[in-house]
């Protein structure tokens, strides 16, 4: 079932990795920014009355960076505008040098049943050194005021002078504090960051330490009961992201606010990136929409086998006949052949087998020209 992504673009410091679209001096245009997503949901509900969203996702930026009440509010116009399934799973991502007791407790009341805490390393001399505006103690803190609920912790990988003993002590923090889910993702270094020069410098880990490092970080997750199921994404059973696997099996779903992305009726539209052309449009009751192009059908081929090869659950070739009514296997016949020791057949499913998931992209490669 499609899901709704709303980005809120506020941070209260930036990142020293971090190139997502994210305004660390504009928080005092929340709440007129807040109006304007309110707004682009009357306009983008309209046409899509059809439509029963079971995922809705705030993320950023920092959507606990703002008055809570606009999260609330968000929740009421959503809920005004667009259809959702009985139980939709609600996500807000959280940084933990942002939280409170009250900010929680609206949450709660607006429907949000699922944080997700950016925690990235529990030595806090690497959390200085990203320009993290928080302790170990405040993702504790984070932790401690969602006892009960299901909450996913981020951690990060790859970092200036990371060690195992440090990965250790981060995912030991982050199943201690009762995290049903973890991302474990690899610093990007890109381009145009702070962090680029200590890349360019060669300060970081290389790619063959972060490797010893993930593969490390799969053993202690699965020592503590997280299961893979997909490269980055841990879950103990039953707490995968429903949001996030519409993404990897290619289903739909609407964005809204700036620099979102929404995938619908075989098309991608694209918001404007800056923040004031995007208020300016909204404000004026036009989309904010910078860009649509249609997928071809062979994009989309290759889009459906890279995303679903990405997980644990593999490609279903009954899945694919089913989207494009012909055999993956043949449509990719020379890439497929060349791969095929790299995966695993168990009657309808191809996966990649456990070992080289890591090393995914460079399998994948070979199936971009078919
Ligand atoms: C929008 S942030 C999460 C919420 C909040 N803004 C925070 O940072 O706590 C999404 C996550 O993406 C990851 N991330 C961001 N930039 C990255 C990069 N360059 N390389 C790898 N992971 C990155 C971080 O783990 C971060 O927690
Ligand atoms: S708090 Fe999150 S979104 Fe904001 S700059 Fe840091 S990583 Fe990026």
């Amino acid at each position: 079932m499609p899901g709704i992504y709303l980005h809120i673009p506020f941070c209260k410091h930036k990142c020293t990795y971090c190139d997502f679209t994210s305004f660390p001096d504009r928080l005092a245009f929340s709440e007129a920014y807040m109006a304007c997503l309110y707004k682009e949901m009357e306009l983008l509900g309209k046409g899509l009355g059809k439509y029963t969203f079971d995922t809705v996702y705030f993320g950023g930026g920092t959507p606990s960076v703002v008055d809570p009440k606009y999260i609330y509010g968000a929740m009421q116009q959503l809920r005004k505008c667009f259809r959702l399934s009985e139980k939709p799973e609600i996500t807000i991502e959280m940084n933990p040098g942002t939280v409170s007791e009250q900010k929680i407790a609206l949450y709660k009341k607006a429907g949000i049943n699922r944080y997700s805490i950016g925690l990235q390393t529990a030595i806090d001399e690497q959390l200085a050194e990203l320009g993290r505006i928080h302790t170990a103690r405040d993702f504790v803190y984070a932790c401690s005021l969602l006892k009960g609920e299901n909450f996913s912790a981020d951690v990060m990988l790859g970092l200036k002078g990371q060690t195992e003993e440090d990965l250790f002590k981060t995912i030991e923090l982050a199943s201690r504090c009762g995290a049903k889910h973890i991302s474990m993702y690899a610093l990007t270094p890109e381009d145009g960051t702070p962090i680029y020069t200590d890349y360019l410098n060669g300060e970081l880990p290389d790619g063959d330490e972060v490797r010893r490092l993930y593969d490390y970080g799969c053993m202690l997750l699965k020592e503590r009961g997280y299961l893979r199921y997909e490269v980055s994404n841990f879950a103990k059973k039953g707490f995968e992201s429903r949001h996030n696997l519409n993404y990897w099996r290619r289903g739909e779903y609407v964005g809204l606010g700036v620099s979102a992305s929404s995938f619908l009726f075989g098309k991608r539209y694209t918001n404007t990136f800056d923040l004031d052309d995007y208020m300016k449009c909204v404000l004026s009751g036009f989309a904010p929409v910078v860009e649509s192009e249609d997928v071809e059908k062979e994009d989309a081929k290759f889009e459906f086998i890279m995303l679903a090869l990405r997980t644990e659950y593999g490609v279903s070739s009954a899945a694919y006949r089913a989207a494009f009514g012909s055999d993956w296997k043949e449509d990719f016949g020379e890439a497929f052949q060349k791969m095929r020791a790299y995966f695993t057949e168990e009657g309808d499913i191809t996966r990649i087998k456990e070992e080289y998931l890591y090393v995914q992209n460079t399998i994948l490669t070979e199936f971009m020209n078919g």
